[in-house]
This record gives C-alpha cells, sequence and structure tokens, in this order.
C-alpha cells in the first residue's frame, strides 16, 4: 500500500495484447457485506486472464477491469457476515475477480483460511489449477489404478499437478510436452511414458496394447483435439478442459459413434465448487497433500505487479513450466 493510503492496481482500460495491462493507483474499497479486504501476498497468472484481457468470448467483461481470479494474503478488515474468519488470517481463493492488486475485497464464501505447514505464496499457486486438477480426476473422470490415461502439456500448471495426482490414485500417465526440459520436470512429477504431440497416439497405442487410453486430459484444445480422440478406448472420455492451443471447431457429435462410443465433456471449475463443502473438501486435500509433502508445487516464474504484461506473453509463448505469481509487495 502507497505511503497516501492508495493502493497499485493492474488494470485493463481496453482488451487486446499484454500492453494494455498498466498500473493505476486506486482507492482502496472497504470491505462489503460477506466480504473480507485481503492484503494480496500472491496473485495467480491463469490463461483465463488472457483470455479476459483479450476479451475473447465467451469470457470478456467490460471494462475498465482489474484481472486476476485467485491469489492469497492477510485478511486486513472484515465485513459484515464474515463469521469464522478474522483479521490476521491467511486466506486463499480461487474464482474471486480483481486480484492483479495490493489488496482485495474477496467473497468470505470463496476463501479458504490457509493451514499452518503451507506457505501463502504456495497456496495461492495451488488453488485454481490445483482443484481443476482434482476435479479432473477426481470427479469429471475418477481415475482407476488400471487406467493408462492422457495428461497433455505436463509440465504445465494443471499439467504438473494432475500427473501426480493421476500417480496417487494408481494410473499410468502418458504425458505430453513440448521440449526436452519440460518433459524431465513431467518425469519428476510421476509421469511413466514421455512423448511430444506429434507421437502420443503411437505411444498410446504401444502402452495399452492397441486397445486405447481410459482418458485423455486436453487442456491444449486445437491442436491436440483430434490426435486426443482417436487415442480414447471404446467407451472411454475425452476430457476437454481448455484450449492453450485456441478453441476447439465446431464437432458432428457423430463421430463419437465410429470413435467407439466415447463420452465427451467440456468442464469448468465453478460448476465443481459448487458448494462450500465441495470447495473446503478439495482446498482441504490439497494443503493436507503439501503438508505430507506428497504433493509438489512448483512456482516457475514470479513477477511484480508492473510486469504483468511480461508474465502473460511468458504464458501465451510457452516458455513457462508450473505456475505464475505476480508479487504486489
Ligand atoms: N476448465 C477449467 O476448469 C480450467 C481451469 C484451469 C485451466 N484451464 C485451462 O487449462 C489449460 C492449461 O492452463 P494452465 O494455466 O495450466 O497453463 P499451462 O499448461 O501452464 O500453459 C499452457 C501450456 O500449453 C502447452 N501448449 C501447447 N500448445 C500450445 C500453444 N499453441 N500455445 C500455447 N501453449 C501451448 C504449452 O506446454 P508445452 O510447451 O509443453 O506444449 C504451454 O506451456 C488452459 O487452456 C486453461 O484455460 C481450465
Amino acid at each position: 500500500m502507497g505511503e497516501d493510503g492508495g493502493m497499485r492496481v493492474v488494470v485493463v482500460n481496453q482488451t487486446g495484447g499484454p500492453d494494455v495491462l498498466t498500473v493505476a493507483d486506486r482507492e482502496p474499497s472497504p470491505a462489503g457485506p460477506g466480504q473480507l479486504l485481503v492484503d494480496v501476498a500472491a496473485a495467480g497468472v491463469n490463461y483465463m486472464d488472457i483470455y479476459q484481457r483479450e476479451g475473447r468470448p465467451p469470457y470478456g467483461r467490460d471494462v475498465p477491469f482489474v484481472p486476476g481470479s485467485e491469489g492469497a494474503g492477510t485478511v486486513a478488515a472484515l465485513g459484515p457476515g464474515t463469521e469464522g474468519f478474522a483479521v490476521g488470517d491467511r486466506v486463499a481463493w480461487a474464482g474471486a475477480p480483481g486480484c492483479y492488486a495490493e489488496q482485495v475485497a474477496v467473497p468470505a464464501a470463496s476463501a479458504i483460511i490457509i493451514p499452518d505447514g503451507v506457505e501463502t505464496r504456495v497456496a495461492a499457486a495451488v488453488m485454481l489449477q490445483g482443484i481443476t486438477a482434482h476435479y479432473l480426476c477426481h470427479s469429471t473422470y475418477p481415475v482407476a489404478a488400471s487406467d493408462t490415461v492422457v495428461v497433455h502439456a505436463a509440465a504445465g500448471g494443471v499439467g504438473l499437478l494432475l500427473t501426480q495426482m493421476v500417480k496417487m490414485r494408481g494410473g499410468t500417465v502418458i504425458a505430453t510436452t513440448s521440449t526436452p526440459a519440460k518433459a524431465e520436470l513431467a518425469r519428476q512429477a510421476g509421469a511413466d511414458y514421455l512423448t511430444g504431440y506429434g507421437d502420443f497416439g503411437s505411444v498410446v497405442e504401444q502402452v495399452t496394447g492397441g486397445r486405447g487410453a481410459a482418458v485423455v486430459y486436453d487442456g491444449v484444445g486445437r491442436a491436440t483435439f483430434d490426435a486426443s480422440l482417436a487415442a480414447i478406448r471404446p467407451r472411454g472420455m475425452m476430457v476437454l478442459y481448455g484450449g492453450s492451443s485456441g478453441p476447439v471447431p465446431p464437432f458432428e457429435l457423430q463421430r463419437l459413434a465410429g470413435a467407439g462410443s466415447l463420452f465427451i465433456t467440456r468442464p469448468t471449475m465453478i460448476h465443481y465448487i459448487a458448494s462450500r463443502d465441495e470447495l473446503a473438501g478439495r482446498a482441504g486435500d490439497l494443503f493436507t497433500w503439501i503438508r505430507e509433502g506428497r504433493l509438489s508445487v512448483r512456482i516457475g516464474g514470479t513477477y511484480p505487479l508492473a510486469d504483468a504484461a511480461r508474465a502473460h506473453d511468458d504464458l501465451a509463448a510457452r516458455r513457462t513450466t508450473g505456475k505464475l505469481l505476480l508479487l504486489p509487495g
């Protein structure tokens, strides 16, 4: 916070490329009903933030807006109706807008108290991508020990966490990455087979004796979609959860019959943390695994608020691994 009591935020005044992310001073707003005013220690950078900055349908927002939906920090003030929280609590959240800022009002309903033994930055790094990895392999398609699973972009934010969680459930992971250094990170996360995007279909064929993968977790989208469908066993599931290479063009459902009576879903996190219990349960699992040393969270890059544009550029240009954080302090 500045000496004049103002705070710095990153603001998007018009949608566009990374350079539309500019720093501005704002008056801090008080905590409203049901809100916690939080001093932000770290804000997560996510692909969704890029889509919103670009104004890409259906993610566009009214300008001006402060980007970011994920973070962690310390409660500075409490609005009415925030029982269970206290000033000084360390909290983390996902799905609360306006986090590229020194201070933000977070709905108490979205906030989770960070337990001892979990660093604040690590909590910020795991909320959105960790909860996503959790629901993908526990709820969207609950991985069984006999399953062979494809994880695309396995050195990415979701990818590294998803690989570890599939391994915890006993599945076999075939991981795609674009470089040997990224493949090495996926291997360290537990991936059983490492491959590039051009080869993964034949790796699946070899590993499964021609049967196909039980599920493909595909956050890459346009570039991988067709080969992903072709790699799935009869009655298996295609989980398209993102499009870092671009959106998948319109799709003829009849193709699912010829491909083996496949299931397809396009999940999004909000529906998998629909109740407070579901949010707290998934976050609780993540924090327990971190404390027990069972889940490793890679913070692949940290940036000051003023470098938000560089963070977006790095993420979109495939230069990153694991999680990117903005550090307002
Ligand atoms: N549905 C949900 O609930 C949900 C939640 C979180 C994230 N997501 C989505 O999941 C995806 C991954 O998110 P993330 O934050 O974890 O990102 P990330 O995986 O850390 O970064 C994206 C990665 O995708 C790979 N990639 C392949 N082709 C690419 C291309 N043409 N352009 C850019 N990257 C490409 C790159 O890895 P390589 O260099 O190894 O290819 C890149 O590092 C995004 O599409 C995001 O929107 C969805």
